[in-house]
């Protein structure tokens, strides 16, 4: 059966595409042709004969509404071998986007305020600051020794004993350095030696994620020292030849931070910005495509839709005090980074796991994971918290 390429044909003054298919004997002789072309037409497309062919004419088709349409024609075998095979067809021919749920393949680029869209980018040098980056395609395999473990180390020497390229995704909040009680870290040390170390770590990460890997970085400036640590941080991956994929707000409506400097209260003079929110940033490794050995993903519908939109309403964990850790960030969060970045099966690394909340959420989710942590303690619990299963604390989300 041959099907032609979707030329543009003007039809009563519109465009659409064409796609002309031939007709066998057989399924002129199904005698369906008329029912078929009455029946399964829709303001954005319709069926009509050409000589011997059939033509199907589409500005702009809801797919999944046609796909439920051509159900009823599945007595006339023939004829919907055709249906099931024009949908590839289309499905292979580019739109231009959805709009009012329609994807639409003629005249949308004409209502967009920048025309020639693709053209104008190829000019300007998409990630023109990765493109320097030298690194090797060939992914490797975690080793069974780390698969699943929570391991108590620094996680600079730790990560130094993984082979490269052997992580899909890393997620992770790094400490701070606000000041907080951790159990075995100074959390309020010169900001220089700070981000060596940090760096230093990063630059593990970097050399163990898998080409196509991304890693993820939830951050929150201290915005009393005038650090902007997530574009500092940002910078750095971006030097180092990862492209920025882009920023989710983590909104916790955290309401409960510092108001103004008295002595500029309701003057211009030094007001102090409020900040309710805490930023991800996130970077990928050679290619914005992830290829993951299952490629199986457990993303639903409403979750994609929802979490795109990158500002993202989950309240702060509510259970440090329940396991003495200062700095959570609460399942959701773990759970939408999990799931809209990985595949199942995936390897998930956190190199600051703190009482392990990516790795629990990793492993409900049936991702393979590597925690690691520098403080005993905190280790024990993201112990405790796998052999616990299903969220014991669930997080609340707005
Ligand atoms: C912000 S907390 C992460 C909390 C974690 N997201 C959770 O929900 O439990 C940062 C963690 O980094 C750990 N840490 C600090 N320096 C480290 C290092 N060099 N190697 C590994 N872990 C380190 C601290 O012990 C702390 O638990």
């Amino acid at each position: 059966m041959g099907y032609s390429n979707g030329e543009i044909v003007e039809v009563k003054g519109n465009k659409y595409k064409r796609i002309l298919i031939d007709l066998t004997k057989e399924v002129l002789e199904e005698d369906i042709l008329p029912i078929l072309m009455n029946s399964l037409n829709d303001s954005g497309y319709f069926f009509n004969l050409n000589g011997d062919k059939l033509a199907f004419l589409f500005r702009e088709i809801d797919l999944g509404n046609f796909k439920e349409r051509i159900e009823k024609f599945k007595n006339f075998k023939k004829l919907y071998k055709i249906l099931t095979e024009l949908i590839t067809k289309i499905e292979a021919i580019k739109s231009y986007g959805i709009k009012d749920g329609k994807r639409v393949y003629i005249d949308y680029d004409g209502e967009r305020k920048v025309k020639g869209r693709r053209d104008k980018e190829n000019h300007r040098g998409k990630f023109f600051y990765a493109l320097h980056h030298k690194f090797k395609k060939d992914n490797n395999k975690l080793p069974a020794e780390f698969e699943n473990k929570i391991i108590c180390g620094d996680s600079e020497k730790v990560l130094k004993k993984l082979p490269d390229n052997c992580i899909d995704l890393i997620f992770t909040s790094p400490p701070y350095n606000f000041g907080l009680e951790y159990e075995n870290h100074n959390d309020a040390i010169e900001w220089e030696n700070y981000f060596t170390k940090l760096f230093s770590i990063f630059d593990e990460c970097i050399r163990v994620l898998k080409y196509g890997g991304r890693i993820v970085i939830n951050v929150q400036p201290l915005f009393s020292d005038y650090i902007p640590i997530h574009h500092i941080i940002s910078k750095f991956f971006m030097d180092k030849g990862l492209i920025w994929k882009g920023e989710i707000i983590w909104e916790k409506h955290n309401y409960n931070c510092k108001y103004t400097a008295w002595g500029s209260w309701k003057s211009p003079s030094n007001p102090y910005l409020k900040y309710s929110w805490e930023f991800l940033e996130i970077f990928c490794k050679g290619s914005l495509k992830h290829e993951g050995e299952t490629n199986v993903s457990d993303l639903t519908s409403d979750e994609f839709k929802e979490w795109v939109y990158a500002k993202w309403d989950i309240a702060p964990e509510r259970n440090m005090e329940k396991w003495g850790h200062p700095a959570m960030f609460p399942e959701e969060l773990a759970r939408r980074v999990i799931k809209l970045f990985s595949f199942v099966g995936d390897v998930v690394l956190d190199p600051f796991n703190g009482v392990g909340t990516t790795t629990k959420v990793a492993k409900e989710l049936k991702r393979r994971f590597v925690g690691i942590d520098i403080s005993p303690e905190y280790c024990k619990k993201a112990e405790i918290r796998l052999s616990q299963g299903l969220s014991l604390f669930d997080s609340d989300s707005y």
